[in-house]
Parts: C-alpha cells; structure tokens; sequence
C-alpha cells in the first residue's frame, strides 16, 4: 500500500484526524468540578476537539491543533447546553390542539394508548425528528425521551432511527405497556424481542444517542414477574437509564421511590428519573437521596395540566427539570427554568407572608436555577460529563448572542441574563458532541439531513392528516361525577375563572379548523 493513500483508509475506517474548533474572546459559564460551582470566565477561551472540551481558559490556549476553527465570540456567552429530562418527542403533530386540555383529556385524546392506530412509522419519525429539532434549535442539547410510541416495531424503529438522525444527545428510552385498542396488539413480551433487536441493529455506534427503558406500572400493585423480565433485560443490553411518570396523590399513578424500592429496583446502577413525582412523601424523597436517583421536574405540564409538584422544592438536591407534552406548550428547558425558578420563589415567599410577616430575602437564586437546566440534567443521567463546560465534558454547547440581543443589552452577570433576559431568539449556535446543530440562529440539520426546510415539508403534511381525524373525532373524556379509574378517586370541574364584565366569563372557543 503506498502511504499516500493512508489518510483515506484512515478515513474509511472513520479515524478522520480530530477536528477542532476554538470559541475565543466571549464570557464562558463554566463550571468547577472541584467546587461544584459554576465560573464565569470572560475574555475567555474553550478549545473542542472532536466530541470533546479539550481545555477551558482565561487566555488564548497555546497548542492549538492545525486547522482549528476559529469563531470569535466577542460580546457574547457560551453555555452548557440545557437538558431535558422528559418529553414525548413523538408528539409534535398535535401542536396547538390542546391548548385548553387537561389531563383526564389528554389521557383519552392525545396520550399513548389513545394515540395508537393514529400515526403511521412515517408520522413517528418525522415528528419525533421534527419535536428534537424543535428542542435544538431552543438550546436544549440532551433529552431524555419516555419514548410510549411504541405500538409496533416499526413504529418503534420510526422514533429510534428519527432520534439518531436528529443528531441531538437523545436517551431514548423504549416505552413497555400492553396495547390493546389496536390490532394486531402489541404486548410487553413481542416487546422484549423487538427492544433487543433494535439495540443490536439500530446504528448507535458513532451516535450521541442512547437507549433506555419506560415504563409506568412499578406500583400499585406490580406485576413483578414483567418488572423483573424488564429490569433484567434493561442490565442485559446496558441501558443508559429507567424511567417512569409517577403521579401520586389522587392521580394514582404512583410509581413512587417507595415502590421501586420494594421491587429492589431503586438502587441498582442504572440512573432512574421519576418524571414529575408529584406528591412525592418525605420517606420517598429520603430514598432518592439514599440510592441517588432524580426527579424530573415539568413546570410548564405541571402547572397546565395540573398534576402539580407540592414537595419538588424541596428535593431540589436530587431534581433535574423536563418538557413533557411540547405539543401543548414550549419545548425549551431556559421557559422551564424560569418558570420553576419564579414558581418557587412565589410558593416559599407566601408561606412568610402567610404568616402576615415580610420576607427580606430570595429564596432561590439564579445560579440554582442555571444547575437544574443543565447540571442537573447530567446528573440525573449519572454523567458528569453532560450539562457542564468542563474539561474533559462533552462538548455539547450553547452560543447566546448577548452581543446583539435587544433583550439582553446591558447585562453584566451573564448566568443571569441567560436565566432571565434571554429567549430562544437568542440561541445564536448549538453543538453536539463538537458537531454543528445550529448556526448564525438557523438549524443546519442532522444525520442524513442537510436542509431543515425538507424536515418542515414532511411534517407538515403528516400533521396535517393527524390534526384532520382529531378534529373530527369528538373528544369523550370523564366528567364531574364520574370516577378515576386508576385511584377510584371522583373527578370533579376546576373553578373557571371570568375575564369578562357582566354576564358571561369569556372562555371562549379554541380556534381549530380542518385544513
Ligand atoms: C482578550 O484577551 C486577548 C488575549 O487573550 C487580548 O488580546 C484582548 O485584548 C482581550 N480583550 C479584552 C476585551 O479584554
Ligand atoms: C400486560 O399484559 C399482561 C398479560 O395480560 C399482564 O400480565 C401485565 O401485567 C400487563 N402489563 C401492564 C404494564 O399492563
Ligand atoms: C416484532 O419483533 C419481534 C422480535 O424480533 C418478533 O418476535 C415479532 O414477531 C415481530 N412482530 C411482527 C409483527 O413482525
Ligand atoms: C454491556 O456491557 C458489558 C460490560 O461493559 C459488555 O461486556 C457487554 O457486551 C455489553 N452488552 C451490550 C449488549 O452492549
Ligand atoms: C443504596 O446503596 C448504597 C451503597 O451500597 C447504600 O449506602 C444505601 O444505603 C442504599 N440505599 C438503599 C435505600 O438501599
Ligand atoms: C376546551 O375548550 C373548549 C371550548 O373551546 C371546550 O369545549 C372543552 O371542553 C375545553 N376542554 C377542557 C378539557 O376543558
Ligand atoms: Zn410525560
């Protein structure tokens, strides 16, 4: 062989030499692993090699690799990308259609069981790719996604190779549970055998994404032969992390720390992220700390669909923060943070001046809540090397353009005009694993994907038939006086409130048409 040809075996092989990119001269939030604390560098400099932060610096690094790419950052901030800890990404389709939706709704209308029979694997991929870019283009550079759009291999392929072709950092986590309003069925056994056989087929390797398990019957009672079937498969095929809704309280859907850890299944070494863990008890809240597994938190879904997070302030220590439903509000972790952020101040100041005292100081401060959008994330993940600029971390990477921004003009701390000032109209640039994502404020597509535009088109044409047959589908969904199946608890109406003077409350329409 003559030498010249090296570098293209080489590259064949996928040995390509490292590519580098250098960020100079911009204000770097970066953060110490020796202080667990961010940094703020400014005039600062992060060198990536390949998937990597190779060095983070007050000066201009010396050693820089040959044909670095050099981006000037003057003026503007580099972040961690956020990461979000819980989405359906699946369902973009059904954007804008529930805007007044509640839960007991979305269960019989838009969730996983109702949902089956209504999208085909074209409709799956494309709006799961769709839901991720969504999610890139607001910053947000790892999701974990409770992937429940598993009602056939091919619809579960659909949303696994949509994952890895979006290019995001996805932990997409195989949804197990019995569909049965479709045929042919697909039930928790066919599963096993098709979950195996997608992670020994699908094109992970070279990927940033990842699979994992859901699944939502831990407790009440389990069926603990399926939980161990599953359990064991998830410690076979080494997933990256567990996952489940726990809905406690009158939701009854609990999935609590206490149940998994009577199953034996909380303190294993795979990470498990409890999305919502809504009325979560002080004795589950002690078991998460024990065994180190995360909650995460979904402000935004929470307070829309009302499951609501009584106690998630105070096991801010083991939470990271999620999306849930994009389809009915933002998909973007920085809305997350500042919503939770503002909600927390608001419940812990009224408990002083419920007490007809005055609070004199803020009982959350901004550098937390920047820790739970990214951080956290990575944490809940067990990934010391996701959601931080830290040498050695991954180089997934956000470039807000504090230079020019109207909103962000004038900032001095840029932690808080990150978590407070900034919109995703700032998002100027996103990296995952050191590759592109985002740049000069347009998305750049993914694996396989050279134009944004043609993901739209594809999209549009799918939602349009989903959107169609819903709105023609009358929506049927428990009423005051009848029961909750999953607790037996009654369902009952939320007080409405009147926006009108006079007569009338102003509720209104919603304003869908069929297109
Ligand atoms: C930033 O640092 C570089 C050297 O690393 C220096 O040349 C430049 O003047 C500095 N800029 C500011 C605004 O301090
Ligand atoms: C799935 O169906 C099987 C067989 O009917 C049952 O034993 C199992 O508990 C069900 N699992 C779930 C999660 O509903
Ligand atoms: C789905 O995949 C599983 C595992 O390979 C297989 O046993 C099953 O027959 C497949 N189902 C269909 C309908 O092809
Ligand atoms: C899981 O990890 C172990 C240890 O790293 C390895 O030996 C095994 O091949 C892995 N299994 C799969 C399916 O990747
Ligand atoms: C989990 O395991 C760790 C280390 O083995 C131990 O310290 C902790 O007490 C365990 N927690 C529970 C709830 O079993
Ligand atoms: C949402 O509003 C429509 C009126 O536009 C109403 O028919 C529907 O019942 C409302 N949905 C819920 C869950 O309240
Ligand atoms: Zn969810």
């Amino acid at each position: 062989m003559r030498l010249r040809n090296l570098p293209i075996l080489l590259a064949a092989l996928g040995w390509a030499a490292g590519s580098s990119i250098l960020f100079r001269g911009g204000t770097i939030i970066a953060f110490d692993k020796g202080t667990e604390s961010l940094q703020v560098i400014r005039n600062g400099s992060v060198l990536v090699t390949d998937d990597r932060i190779v060095s983070v610096s007050g000066s201009a690094p010396r050693n820089i690799p040959a044909q670095t790419e050099v981006i000037d950052i003057a003026g503007k901030i580099l972040a961690p990308g956020q990461v979000n800890t819980h989405l359906h990404g699946w369902q973009t389709a059904f954007k804008t259609l529930a805007s007044n939706t509640s839960l007991v709704e979305y269960f019989s209308r838009y969730g996983e069981f109702a949902a089956a029979g209504l999208l085909t694997p074209e409709d799956v991929y494309i709006g799961e790719l769709a839901g991720l870019f969504e999610s890139l283009n607001g910053g947000v550079t790892t999701i974990l996604d409770h992937a429940h759009h598993t009602w056939s291999n091919a619809t579960a392929q659909a949303g696994l190779v949509a994952s890895i072709d979006s290019g995001a950092r996805v932990f997409w986590a195989y949804a197990f549970h019995n569909i049965t309003t479709i045929t042919p069925n697909f039930l928790v056994p066919e599963q096993l055998g098709n979950f195996r056989d997608l992670v020994k087929n699908a094109p992970l390797k070279g990927s940033p994404t990842e699979v994992g398990v859901a699944y939502d019957a831990f407790g009440p009672n389990p069926n603990v032969g399926e939980v161990n079937a599953i359990i064991s498969l998830a410690k076979e095929l080494n997933a990256s992390v567990i996952t489940t809704h726990s809905l406690q309280g009158a939701w009854g859907i609990d999935n609590s720390p206490e149940n998994l850890n009577t199953l034996g299944i909380l303190n294993i070494s795979i990470p498990i992220v409890l999305s919502h863990a809504s009325f979560l008890t002080a004795t589950g809240a002690q078991l998460l700390r024990s065994t180190n597994q995360y909650i995460s938190i979904t402000p935004e879904s929470e307070f829309h669909y009302g499951h609501t997070h009584p106690h998630s302030h105070l096991i801010q220590d083991q939470s990271s923060l999620g999306v849930d439903t994009h389809f009915t509000f933002s998909s973007d972790i920085l809305t997350q943070t500042r919503l939770w952020l503002q909600s927390v101040r608001r419940r812990l100041y009224s408990e002083v001046l419920g007490r007809w005292e005055v609070p004199d100081n803020n009982p959350m401060s901004v550098n937390q809540a920047f820790l739970l959008a990214t951080r956290h994330g990575g944490l809940a993940l067990r990934r010391d090397d996701l959601g931080v600029i830290a040498p050695g971390a991954k180089a997934d990477l956000v470039v807000w353009d504090a230079a020019s921004s109207p909103a962000m003009l004038g900032w001095n701390d840029p932690v808080a005009a990150v978590v407070l000032h900034a919109s995703v109209a700032d998002v100027e640039a996103v990296l995952v694993d050191g590759r592109w994502k985002k740049r000069g404020g347009r998305l750049v597509g993914g694996v396989k994907i050279d134009y944004y535009g043609d993901v739209q088109k594809r999209f549009l044409a799918s939602a349009k038939r989903i959107q169609n047959k819903l709105i023609e589908t009358p929506s049927v969904f428990p009423r005051a006086g009848d029961v909750w199946a999953p607790s037996g608890f009654p369902v009952a109406d939320a007080l409405t409130v009147d926006t009108l003077r006079g007569p009338g409350d102003g509720y209104g329409e919603t304003f869908l048409a069929a297109q």
